[in-house]
């Protein structure tokens, strides 16, 4: 993954563009930061780099002179170790090219052993093959041909912003695969991975084409391919609105995006359910009526999202549907329908296991759906159609209000095309009892009493397993408590055996219908030790579950049985004291494969 951004202009504020660009896409990684500022005065760049935060970067480039031009990076380790001498920016041989990058440069090792074996490389990265190469080709051609060579050569993804020390005034930038935007402002120009790292300065950007370069110069942006042929560049407006996130009261954005959940749900329901209206472009119904089949293709939590999906256009729309980890859909060879329509749920709209999914896609007739939170990222632009999640930035890494969001699109899709779900007063519905549920709970006690193990397991049934596998991802991503999430029924077919005195087993029983199973599930690893924690539907529910939550439609209970889980996951990770907004060794946008 990584964050990169880059300033280019006429004012002497690089360093507060890149180091604020820097907070802002911390999310895409943490693991180490860098940043290069032309220093006028000695003509020459300094570079601060080094292991940890950002904010650590910026106590050690505190001292930094004002500067026009500037570019830094966040980094997620890909190739080599979180060391000081694999952070960014990288420079090359002679110090004359220096470069930042995020993506993975696949044939890093063919082209060192190729072109550049009488090089001498500093770090393990596959960044530094790329500025060795610029350099190496720089001797024979002009810099724009060496560096339109070399991106040529790269298989793999790039976003890259390089400096020629020679001719400090200007950033070349590349982009394939991964994501990297330019912004304009009127005193210079912002080339950043995401449109998050521009908007306090600029009006207006571009998304970069995979496959193109553009020099920055002399507050003027030139777009080309690969070819060197000039491109047209689109200027898009940047709602600068949905950028702006502050924490408020909260302690943490997690537990403020929790605290979102009813307001994006009446968000969705103002904008694409009110009569007059509605949002949501009339062909997406149409196309998912043609189809015969539904492929819900996403990654992580937005895979379990589409589980749930699956579950309401099945049970309630009658429409098969798929789900398939993005992952494993991109290269492997399922069998697919004569008439299949594809739904990408994404919230960043970023993630390179999607696009890789896309690229197969396209080489069929099928049309693609993208559910995104954010409207202008690559797969909304690059999809048929692209419906917007209306959450707003969703800055902790462990993704909440975009999963309740994602889900609530689903449903709306699913009673498009007759679920019968009287959608409106039904999500109405679940953000009235999810307000009562956030205003009264109690969890942080309970997860102290209880939660007291290494390992935790989530049992439900129908969708409340759904519900188990996100609750128990949640859990797992920030508490670092091993969890999983089981099928209650499943579990005595072997998983029973890791069941000891105190293992905390929660389940989650939304559905009436199946509560008798779930409890005789229940009762099994009680028997064995387990330590029980029920949530309850106020009509599945006994005197004596620990949580119980008022009923809603029993299509949506998902979208209320998912916000105590969040909860536990909030609180454990609190009780221990973790970075929960950043927890260990992720990112919030995973554009590697
Ligand atoms: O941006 P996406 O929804 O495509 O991301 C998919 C997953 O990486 C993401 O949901 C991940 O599992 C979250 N960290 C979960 O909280």
């Amino acid at each position: 993954m990584c964050g990169i951004v880059g300033y280019v202009g006429s004012d002497t504020k690089a360093k507060d563009v890149v180091m604020n660009g820097l907070r802002r896409l911390e999310y895409r990684g943490y693991d180490s930061a860098g940043i290069t500022l032309y220093n006028a005065r000695f003509r020459i760049f300094d570079t601060y780099k080094d292991i940890g935060r950002v904010e650590h970067l910026a106590q050690i480039s505190k001292l930094a002179m004002p500067s026009t031009i500037g570019m830094g990076h966040t980094r997620w380790a890909t190739h080599g170790a979180v060391t000081k001498n694999n952070a960014h920016p990288h420079s090359s041989q002679s110090g004359r090219f220096i470069a930042v990058h995020n993506g993975v440069i696949e044939n890093s090792d063919e082209l060192k052993k190729q072109y550049l074996s009488d090089i001498y490389f500093s770090s393990d990265t596959d960044t530094e093959v790329i500025i060795q190469m610029i350099e190496k080709l720089s001797i024979q051609m002009s810099v724009e041909n060496a560096i339109s060579t070399t991106l040529k050569l790269l298989e793999g993804s790039y976003a890259l912003l390089i400096i020629d020390t020679h001719n400090p005034e200007t950033i070349y930038a590349g982009k394939n695969k991964s994501p990297l935007v330019l912004g304009s402002s009127k005193d210079g120009h912002i080339i950043a991975s995401d449109i998050m790292a521009l908007s306090d300065y600029c009006d207006s950007f571009v998304a970069l084409k995979d496959e193109t370069f553009t020099v920055v110069h002399d507050n003027r942006a030139h777009f080309f391919d690969l070819n060197h042929q000039l491109i047209e560049p689109e200027y898009l407006k940047i709602d600068n609105d949905f950028y702006q996130a502050e924490k408020g009261e909260f302690e943490h954005y997690m537990l403020k995006e929790i605290y979102e959940q009813p307001s994006v749900i009446r968000r969705i329901i103002s904008r694409y359910l009110l009569d007059e209206k509605d949002e949501i472009d009339e062909h997406i119904a149409q196309q998912i009526e043609l189809s015969n089949r539904l492929y819900i293709l996403a990654a992580g939590t937005s895979m379990h999202a589409g589980y749930i999906g699956k579950f309401l256009f099945e049970k309630y729309a009658h429409k098969p549907a798929e789900v398939h980890i993005a992952s494993e859909f991109a290269y492997g060879q399922p069998w697919i329908s004569d008439k299949p329509f594809y739904i990408f749920i994404s919230q960043s709209g970023e993630t390179a296991d999607l696009r890789a999914c896309l690229t197969k896609i396209r080489k069929t007739d099928a049309k693609v759906l993208t559910i995104t939170n954010v409207k202008t990222s690559t797969l909304a632009r690059e999809a048929d159609f692209s419906v917007d999640l209306l959450a707003g930035p969703e800055i902790a890494v462990a993704s909440t209000k975009a999963y309740v969001a994602q889900i609530a699109i689903l449903a709306i899709l699913a009673d498009k095309i007759g679920a019968g779900l009287d959608i409106k007063a039904s999500l109405n519905r679940v953000a009235l009892v999810m307000d009562k549920l956030l205003k009264e709970q109690k969890i942080s006690e309970i997860v102290k009493e209880k939660l007291v193990k290494r390992n935790c397991f989530y049992i439900g049934r129908e969708c409340d397993y759904y519900t188990s596998l996100e609750a128990a991802l949640k859990l797992k991503e920030i508490s670092y408590i091993q969890a999983e999430g089981f099928a209650a029924g499943e579990l005595k077919h072997g998983t029973i055996a890791l069941i000891e005195k105190n293992t905390p087993v929660i389940a989650l029983i939304g559905n009436r219908e199946l509560s008798a199973h779930t409890r005789s599930n229940l009762k099994e690893v009680i028997a064995r030790g387990a330590q029980p924690i029920v949530i309850a539907m106020r009509n599945a529910s006994l005197s004596s579950d620990d949580i119980i939550v008022e009923d809603v439609h029993e299509a949506l209970t998902s979208m209320i049985m998912v916000v105590p889980t969040q909860l536990i996951a909030y609180y454990a990770a609190l009780d221990r004291d973790l970075d929960i907004d950043k927890p260990r060794n992720l990112a919030k946008s995973v554009t590697v494969e």
